[in-house]
This record gives C-alpha cells, structure tokens and sequence, in this order.
C-alpha cells in the first residue's frame, strides 16, 4: 500500500531541508516539497534547490511562481490599507503566510495529501499564519510543525541531523541572522540583534544602503501615479505591481529608506527585536497616504485610520482568511473609488517626502482654503457655527466644570 502524502513548504534553507528526512522517518509519510516563490531572493538557483529536495529524499519537488497573485492580491490590498502593525511594520511576512497556505491546501486538494508541514518554530508567528489559514481554506487537513517538536534544539544539531542522513547543507551565506525575505522587503532577526540596545549592523541589510554614508546619492524626485488606490505607474511608465514594487525598491533602496528598527508584540506573548528593510513598500504607502489626504473626505479618513490598525493587527495575527479582515477588506475597498492621481515624492538620505500631490477628484478647494483675496469661504457663518458648536460646552461648563 502506498503511504499517506504529505505536501511541506520547502523554502531550501537547513530547516526545511532536514524537514524532508524528518517527516520520513518519523511520520513514515511520502513528503511532496513545494517551494512558494513570493519574490525572495534565493542564493541558490531554484531548479537546484528543487532538485536538492528530490535529492534529500522527497517524492516529488516543484516551485509555484506566485509572485503575480502576491502582488495583486495581498500586497495591494495592503497598499489601499497602508498596512502597518503596530504603525511601524509594513507586514512582509505577514503577508505572504497566507498565500503560501493557499498554494500548499491546493496542491493537497490536487494530490489528495492529508497532511501539510511548515518548518516553523514554536516561538514565532509564522506557525500561527500559516495554520489558521490553512484551518480556513481546509479544515480536515492536518498540520504538522516538525521544527517544534524535533529535539534539534540548535542549528549545529540540524546540521548534526543533515550529515547523518546525507542531506546537502544549503550553501546559503553563514549569517547569524534568521531572515525572512520577498517583494515587500526583509525581516532580520537573531544575533546581536538580540539585544535591544546594539544599533543594527551594516551587514543585516541587503536592499539599503547606509543613508550617511559619504556617496550617497543625490536627492531623487519620482512620481507614482495611482488609479483607485493601487500604484499603476512610476515616473510616468505604466507597470504591474509586481514590477513597480521591485523597481521601487531599487530606487529608494540606495537612499536608506524604509529601513526599521522596532520592539514587537508578537502574537504568542513576547517582545522581539525586529529589524525591517522595505524601501519600495514603505515609499508606496507614503504616497498612498498623501493621496488619501487629498481625496478621502474628512469622516470617512478619520475612520480608516482606525480600521487600518485593526486590519494590520489582524493579518499580523493569522486571520487574512477571516470574516472581520474580510469586511474590513470590503469597506477599504469602498473608500478608494477616487484615490486616483499623482504623488511626487523626493528620495534624499534615508527620508522620503511628499512634495506634490495632484487628483482628479482633489477635495482640496483653493478657494475654501485660500488666505487671498479670491477666498470665498464664509466668514460671516463662522459666528454663528462658534456659538451652537460650543453651545453643549457652555452648559457643560457652567453647570460641572466649575470649581
Ligand atoms: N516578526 C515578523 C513577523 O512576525 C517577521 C518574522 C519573520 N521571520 C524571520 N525569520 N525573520 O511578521
């Protein structure tokens, strides 16, 4: 009789590699490797990592290309939320959990595996994301997390495992980082990092530069146009997300920006020290919002900003499959008809800012706005507005507030 399959998200680093073995031999099960491609960089090409997995034993290898899906998707709809957990992180993992669940529950549909396994610790949010998404797209798959319950406690006894059993140690460069990489940017942590008081060093970042650094470039004026809230062109030349944002990061990558340093709440309980790199999204939000702040009208931009908390706090949290993030998804998607238009941003030295802003459907009124001649607001109605305004304030006053 053949054996149960199970399908593992295979990403070719150590971890995920001694996953194959691991399944094998303690699960007796045939295991399918599947690497989600998401945009990350590899140092290996990734026809060698698939055939490596083959190599370490697994029945069947292959990588999905779903970095168009990732793009369009997620990433935008974190574009229209400008996305942020806890104002600060602009959900590079977060959001790609979700997807690389979607991809591995329908490989298991496809192949009739029962069993799905990610290479998590138990410590992270990781297992959380991909778990309850998994639970949401197919509740009778059954979860196995082979890095939290092996006794491999160190990377050493990993590595220890993968010479006992033969498994090729991935050639991935010798870091004491664990890092998690895709076209939204880089998430560093481990090593010095560990203490929250050692400045990041230089060596964590890739797709930054130093923004003090003496040949830093000069300053870089671009525009991204957006056409009902998702970015469509940069500096005039229409693109695909996909594209954009890669373009993106190259652009503001050598300026420094989008470079974060944060302590995070993470789902299980802990602080971690987190450090971040993600020019091109944390350049596209920046001109997502200045957009926003043009187009949005004053009741309806007060509430999204509340929203967008509770959306970012949810898709950190696992639940992008999820009745609340849903509707939230619904309601953001209602609010960005007229984000449409043209923001100008200047790239100098780790900062980017606004420096113009135009829409077709701008609230802004030079006439309403203006302190010259042409204004045409009412200045006669302020009165009588400053009297029924503060009106409840006066009783108020009168009445408690008095000492
Ligand atoms: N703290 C981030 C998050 O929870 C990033 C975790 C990614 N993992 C890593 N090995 N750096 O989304």
């Amino acid at each position: 009789m053949s054996k149960e399959i199970c399908i593992l998200a295979y990403s070719g680093g150590l971890d995920t590699s001694v996953c194959i073995r691991w399944i094998i031999e303690n699960y007796k099960l045939d295991v399918v490797a599947c690497l989600v491609d998401v945009g990350q960089e590899q140092d290996e090409t990734i026809d060698d990592l698939v055939a490596k997995a083959l190599e370490i034993g697994a029945v069947e290898s292959f990588a999905l290309d779903v970095k168009d899906e990732f793009a369009h998707e997620y990433v935008a709809l974190s574009c229209m939320a400008n996305g942020m957990y806890e104002n600060k992180y602009p959900l590079v993992s977060a959001l790609s959990r979700p997807l690389i669940s979607k991809a591995l529950v329908k490989i298991a549909q496809e192949k009739g595996a029962n069993y799905i396994a990610h290479g998590c610790t138990g410590k992270g949010n990781d297992q959380v994301r991909f778990e309850t998404s998994i639970a949401a797209l197919d509740p009778s798959i059954t979860i196995l997390g082979p890095v939290r319950e092996w006794d491999l406690g160190s990377r050493e006894a990993a590595m220890d495992y993968a010479e006992k059993f033969n498994i090729p140690i991935p050639t991935t460069k010798c870091t004491p980082y664990s890092i998690d990489d895709n076209m939204v940017g880089r998430a560093i942590e481990c090593g010095v990092l560990e203490d929250p008081n050692v400045a990041p060093p230089e060596d964590v970042f890739t797709i930054t530069q130093d923004p003090k650094r003496a040949d830093a470039p000069d300053e870089e004026i671009i525009t991204i146009s957006f056409e009902g809230g998702l970015p469509t062109a940069l500096n005039g030349k229409e693109m695909k997300l996909a594209d954009l944002l890669a373009e993106l990061n190259l652009i503001a990558g050598p300026h420094g920006i989008g470079r974060i340093d944060m302590i995070e709440n993470r789902l299980v309980g802990v602080k971690s020290r987190e450090v971040y790199e993600a020019p091109g999204m944390m350049t596209l939000i920046t001109a997502h919002k200045a957009l926003e702040e043009l187009t949005l009208e004053r009741n309806l931009s007060h509430y999204k900003l509340i929203l967008e908390q509770e959306w970012s706090k949810l898709v950190y949290s696992g639940m992008w499959f999820s009745p609340l993030k849903l509707a939230i998804d619904a309601f953001v998607a209602s609010t960005q008809t007229y984000v449409t238009g043209e923001v100008r941003l200047s790239l100098y030295r780790g900062n980017c800012t606004v420096v113009g802003r135009t829409s077709p459907y701008s609230l802004y009124s030079y006439g309403l706005a203006t302190y010259d001649s042409s204004d045409q607001f009412n200045h006669k109605a302020a009165k009588g507005f400053m009297e029924l305004y503060s009106l409840p304030i006066k009783v108020w006053s009168e009445v408690q507030y008095k000492s």
